[in-house]
Parts: C-alpha cells; structure tokens; sequence
C-alpha cells in the first residue's frame, strides 16, 4: 500500500467540516508556516520538495513561485486552476469535494509564500456543487481565524475568493483563464510575459493547478526533504490518478510514482484488472491530450524494462514510443473498443473547444473531424490518412496556447500506432459502418 498524504483523511466521516479536518490534525501547516517560517523559507521547502505542477505540465511548482516578480507597490496574486476539464481527468474534482479544507490550507499557506492578499480559485461552470463546499470551507476558515486579517496575529490579510467559469475547456489554458477572471473573452494570450511577471490585471500572478496547492500542505508539515524521497527521481511525492474506461474499479488513487503500470491496471488495490475478463488494448495515460499507447508500449519501455507511474517513464521514448504523465486521467481501452471512433470522439471535443483565435487550431481541428468522420463512417479514402496526418502536423507548434497540440497528439499517436485500424476502415467500409450504432447524434 503506498503512503498518502492527499487522501489519507478523505473518508473519515464530517471531514468536510472545519472541526473534524482540525481535530484529524487540519490547519497545523498554517501554524507551522505563518507562525515559524518566513515567506522565502516557505518557497525554498517547496523547492526541496521537487513539486512538479500536477495540472499537467509537471512544471516544477517552487521554481515558478520564484520566478514571480516582485515590483514594489505592485499587488501580488496566486490564482489556482480548479477548471479541470481534460477528458478523463476528475482528480482535482474528488480533492475538492472530500476534503475541501485541504486546498483552503494549502491556499493560505501559499499565499503567505507568494505574498497574495487576494487569492482566486477559477473552478469550472460543471462543478456548481463544489462552488458551496468550497465556500462553506472557506466561511468555516475565516470564522477560526484562519483567513481574513492578521491571521493567527501574525499580520498576514487574505481573502479568497471562488470564481466559477462558463463551460469553456480553453479557460483551463492559464492566460485563458487570467482573461475570463478578468471578465473577458476567455482568449489566451502569447506568452512571454509569462503569468508571473504579468498576469491577473498584469500583476505578477502565479497559477497553480488544485493539486499542487494541495500538496504545499504535506510538504510543509513532514518538510520538503522528506517529500523528495518518496517517489523516483525527479517524480517526488505522490500523484492522484483518475481511472475510467474499460476497468474494474474506476475511481480516484493516490499512488506514490514506484508501481508500475501493469500493476496499477491490474492489481486490486487500483483498477483491478480490464473489465469482463477482456484484453487490454490501449491506454492514454495522462488525459485525453496525452499520446495513445498500445498494450505492449504501455507496459514495457522500448528497452524492454517494466514502465512506470512517473513522469520519465511515461514519457521514454518519447513520442515514437512513449506518452506522457500529463494530468494523470488515465483512460483503459479493452480489446473492443475502435481507436478510429475513440479518436473521433476526441476530435469532436477539440473542434468544439477550440477559442478560434489561430487558424491552425480553429480550421485544422474541423477538417479532422470531417475527415475522421469519413473514415469512420465507412467513406473514407487511403488517402485520407495521409491527409490527417499532415493536418495534425501543420497544427502542431503553430498556436498560441496547447490546445493544437492536444488536439493534433491523439490523432499523431492513433495513426502513428493503429495505421491497419485506420485502412480496415477504408478497406472495409461497411464492415466499419455496421459498428456505428451509437453515434447517431454525429
Ligand atoms: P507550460 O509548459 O507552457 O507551462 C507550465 C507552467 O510553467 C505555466 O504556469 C507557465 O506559466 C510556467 N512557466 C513556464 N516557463 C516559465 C518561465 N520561463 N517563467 C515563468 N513561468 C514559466 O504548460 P501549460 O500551458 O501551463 O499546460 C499544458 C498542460 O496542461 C498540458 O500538458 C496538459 O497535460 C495540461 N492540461 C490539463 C488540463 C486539466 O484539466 N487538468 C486541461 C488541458 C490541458
């Protein structure tokens, strides 16, 4: 059984509440930071730790907060990412509505560190219920002197504050997200000026994804030494890994980056094995922007070692024969399921969100989907894979924001590694189109 530090109180019964989450041992890394620690000292424990973001990117979190400038007379922001909207990812979603007063923890001792007297949490349009448990925690918070002014007479003020989005994936894109805060359209922006030398009302900004915040907390308690060394390499502490698809045991796990994949598809203590006794046929690992990866490359590396739950192993090889940790929605596809459809659903999911401001993404993720489409609807042409193919590869690198390159990865990785599947479907058209029942609403 690997160790805990997110979930470990999740289940206990009132967690929710200010006084079961106290008495379970809440709060004491706000005392420990506010009360013993300097701001700067905070940050460097961070650091220690080798927190990588855990939205995605897996940038390193004390690395960020250090880049944030620091002008004088100029107000400082910490802003965390709760639009959690990449298919397949609903982590951040469990943190928050089990054990709500971890994230405001982790907020206060963060925003301490950053100097933000005014911390945002964006949390996205579908979590409505989450919007009255976080506010809930954070009333409870300031009723305990725990937010507010001169918290713990310490002379640190802070207020947060709870923004819900609209529906929109791309305002999970950071400067996306600043934009619709700032009560704009949420379109991103080029980057540089990264966030923390100018974001929220071009004030110095740092965002961080839930988890992450979350995570300040167990560092701050058992220190970021201690933190480090649970893990490998540079994949410190532990990581929340949402599982769906065609699995057993569907839900959320905190793993602690040692096991391998194999064992955590297969082992009872996470997914339990593939569904109905079937075969395991892909699995896209880190949300649906992360490459797809047939069995055999899922399990073993190119060199023939066992793969493993952390960022370098997931990603060995690279994109010819690796993927990616991502956000750590981790997708199981068993023997039965069609990579050609799988691929089109999330190419409709793309051509949906994209903001429309660069014409690659904007016109590149439409002509994927048409041509998916006739692929899958059994009107397809050889050439039509080509064609994809050069398509995803135009989209790639070529936009402000990641959302192309989400979109082209899926579909690079399912020719790149199921080519027959995509011909079979050429080949055999009706044969392909007799297995469409269910997408009637296309
Ligand atoms: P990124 O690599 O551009 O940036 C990562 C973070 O580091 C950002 O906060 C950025 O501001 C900061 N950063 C990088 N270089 C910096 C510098 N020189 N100075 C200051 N700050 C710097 O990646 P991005 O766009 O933030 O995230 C992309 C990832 O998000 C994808 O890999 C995908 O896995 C994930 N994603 C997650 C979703 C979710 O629902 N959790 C939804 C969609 C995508």
């Amino acid at each position: 059984m690997g160790r805990k530090l997110l979930l470990e109180k999740a289940h206990v019964p009132g967690i929710r509440s200010y006084d079961v989450y106290r008495r379970e041992g809440g709060y004491r890394s706000v005392e420990k930071a506010l009360k013993t620690m300097s701001p700067d000292q905070v940050t460097e424990e961070v650091k220690k730790s080798g927190l990588r973001g855990r939205g995605g990117a897996g940038f390193p979190a004390g690395m960020k907060w250090s880049f944030l400038a620091k002008p004088e007379g100029v107000p400082r922001y910490l802003v965390c990412n709760a639009d959690e909207s990449e298919p397949g990812t609903f982590k951040d979603r469990y943190l928050m509505e089990f054990i709500p007063h971890l994230l405001v923890e982790g907020l206060i001792v963060s925003s301490y560190a950053l100097g933000s007297n005014k911390t945002f949490i964006y949390i996205r349009g579908e979590y409505a219920w989450i919007v009255d448990i976080l506010e809930q925690a954070i009333a409870e918070a300031k009723n305990n002197g725990f937010l507010g002014k001169n918290i713990l007479g310490t002379g640190f003020d802070l207020e947060i504050y709870v923004q819900r989005g609209a529906g929109a994936y791309i305002c999970g894109e950071e400067t996306a997200l600043l934009e619709s805060l700032e009560g704009k359209r949420g379109n991103p922006r080029i980057k540089p000026p990264f966030p923390a030398v100018k974001g929220l009302w071009d004030s110095p900004t740092v965002v961080n994804n839930v988890e992450t915040i979350a995570a300040v907390v167990p560092i701050i308690n058992i220190t970021g030494e201690e933190y480090a060394k649970i893990g490998v390499g540079k994949s410190t502490g532990t990581k929340l890994i949402s599982a769906c698809g065609n699995i057993n045991k569907p839900g959320v796990y905190e793993i602690d980056m040692t096991i391998s994949v194999e064992e955590f598809i297969y082992s009872d203590e996470y997914c339990g094995g593939i569904a109905h006794g079937k075969k395991l046929k892909a699995c896209i690992p880190g949300g649906s922007s992360v490459p797809i990866l047939p069995a055999n490359m899922l399990l073993k590396t190119a060199k023939g070692e066992n793969r493993m739950m952390n960022y370098e192993s997931l990603s060995d090889g690279g994109f010819a024969t690796g993927t990616m940790m991502g956000s750590g929605g981790f997708i199981v596809l068993d023997e039965d399921q069609c990579v050609v459809r799988h691929t089109l659903t999330l190419a409709r999911f793309y051509r949906h969100e994209s903001c429309g401001q660069c014409s690659p993404c904007r016109e590149g993720t439409g002509w994927m989907e048409k041509i998916l489409k006739n692929i899958e609807y059994g009107k397809g042409k050889k050439s039509d894979i080509d064609l994809l193919w050069d398509i995803q590869r135009k989209i790639e690198g070529n936009t402000i924001c990641p959302l192309g390159d989400a979109a082209a990865w899926p579909v690079a990785a399912a020719i790149r590694h199921f080519r027959d599947e995509f011909e079979w479907h050429v080949q055999y058209p009706n044969a392909a189109q007799n297995r469409n029942y269910g997408l009637a609403h296309y």
